[in-house]
């Protein structure tokens, strides 16, 4: 029993995250952001996305959509009808092979013309022409609504030749090469996306925030707080702009542990998306490979059970957060359901292994959530002409299906802002941001062009 115990301390003391220093991190973060907005070297970079009108949800007329995010790439096409309403909307799903993730910049925009051809021949009778708004849930430095240059890749993407190219032109090149007639007229960020469609419907809200794959958030910024060259140029009418935030990159190095830092050194972008890598759905798994793995934790469970670990657990990535999530979804008395996941993965272990594991998982997700609540707070904060109340829009696996992500999210929320401002904050669950939320920013540049369909 006390090797159990000694192990749950370590685990606890490594993950805890005590308000003080959930504090510090927040401070660290409004001095971070205003250093990005400035233009100055920050680990927020605070990019401009140069939509510079709110979504009313009078935006009208048909659109596609292609959402290029994370595991899978989707072609949508749908009717913004006003009034807040979208016409019905077809949609297909493509894997992007790892191939064209990991190629030439050619092969994975070529993929995705590809897939665009593919949904014009079966949904579209083989001809289509009309305007695009793609998401692109990677960092991108927009130089207008419609161009905007790779960063750097995360999420497993790396087609290294794309780093510092026009993404927009990369894409509208593949499409033209397939003779397609579509014109790619916005290009958005995903947290962009969802806050537009969630604004489409209702119209104050404040912000847009992914927790799934990656996490990130974009709000909107008063243009007088953008530095000069940032896409508000000087004597120009535009009052504010959506800002996406990349705060996945926020350095984190006062609260990291040594899990945390062995995850980093170990991925395929080390010293990049700090903040990402503690708190997002690619990442919380492997954290808690790696930490099993560590002599003082392994040692507490059994030795057949910590055998069957280093079997099961040997590749990075080998646990995923869906499993984590469904290890804490167990409420049968004996963890029957995490018996039933350990056996599946060939790993035997007593009710004493299954608690302390489900421990292990509560330890890292809780975290992952209170520092997801340390950069709403602080975008909130930031934004301080935000109407009250707040509506921040939310998408993301692990917000939607992670158990008691939200509500502790909203624990630490209220730590933050005190339970009466915390009151005053809706997390609002917004689907397909990065789908129809596209479509909706395609149709705000189209009427900013005085184009209206
Ligand atoms: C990307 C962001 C994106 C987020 C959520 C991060 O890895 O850098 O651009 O918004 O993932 O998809």
């Amino acid at each position: 029993m006390a090797a159990r115990d000694a192990a749950w301390e370590a685990l606890r003391d490594e993950f805890a995250l005590p308000p003080a220093s959930m504090e510090n991190l927040r401070q660290l973060f409004l001095t971070e952001a205003r250093a990005g907005l400035a233009g100055s070297d920050s680990s927020l970079r605070m990019l401009p996305t140069y939509l510079t009108r709110r979504v009313t949800g009078e935006e009208t007329g048909e659109y596609f959509a292609l959402d290029l995010g994370g595991t899978h790439f989707r072609v949508l096409q749908l009717r913004l009808e006003g009034g807040g309403r979208i016409g019905p909307v077809r949609q297909r799903q493509f894997k992007v092979p790892d191939a064209a993730k990991r190629g030439s910049g050619a092969e994975l925009f070529g993929f995705l013309a590809d897939c665009v051809s593919a949904f014009v021949a079966a949904e579209c009778g083989g001809e289509a022409a009309g305007d695009i708004g793609f998401t692109f849930s990677f960092p991108a430095a927009q130089t207008a609504i419609d161009a905007g240059t790779l960063v750097a890749w995360n999420k497993g993407f790396a087609a290294a030749d794309a780093i510092g190219a026009d993404v927009v032109a990369l894409l509208q090149a593949q499409l033209e090469a397939r003779g397609l007639k579509m014109r790619v007229t916005a290009l958005a960020n995903d947290t962009v996306g969802t806050m537009a469609a969630a604004a489409y419907s209702c119209p104050g809200t404040a912000m847009g925030v992914i927790f799934g794959t990656g996490t990130n958030a974009a709000y909107v910024e008063q243009a007088a707080k953008i530095g000069k060259g940032r896409g508000v140029e000087d004597g120009s009418r535009e009052t504010e702009m959506a800002i996406n935030t990349e705060w996945g990159n926020l350095d984190t190095a006062a609260v990291r542990n040594e899990h945390d830092a062995a995850v980093d050194a170990a991925s395929e972008n080390p010293g990049l998306q700090r903040f990402e890598k503690m708190v997002s759905g690619m990442y919380l798994g492997e954290l808690l490979r790696t930490a099993l793995a560590a002599p003082a934790v392994r040692a507490g469970f059994s030795r057949t059970c910590a055998a069957g670990f280093d079997a099961a657990f040997s590749e990075r990535f080998s646990l995923h957060t869906s499993t984590l999530a469904a290890i804490e979804a167990d409420a049968t008395p004996d963890l029957a359901e995490v018996a039933h996941l350990l056996a599946e993965a060939g790993v035997q272990g007593t009710l004493a292994d299954r608690s302390l594991l489900r421990d292990a998982c509560a330890a890292v997700s809780t975290r992952a959530a209170l520092l997801a609540a340390v950069g709403i707070a602080s975008l909130l904060e930031l934004a301080q002409s935000e109407p009250r109340p707040a509506t921040v829009a939310v998408d993301g696996t692990v917000f939607e299906r992670y158990p008691g992500f939200q509500a502790r999210m909203e624990g630490g929320l209220e730590m933050l802002l005190g339970p009466e401002r915390a009151r005053d904050v809706s997390l609002v669950l917004t689907k397909d941001g990065s789908g129809v939320g596209a479509a909706i920013i395609a149709a705000a540049a189209a009427q900013a062009r005085g184009e209206t369909q």
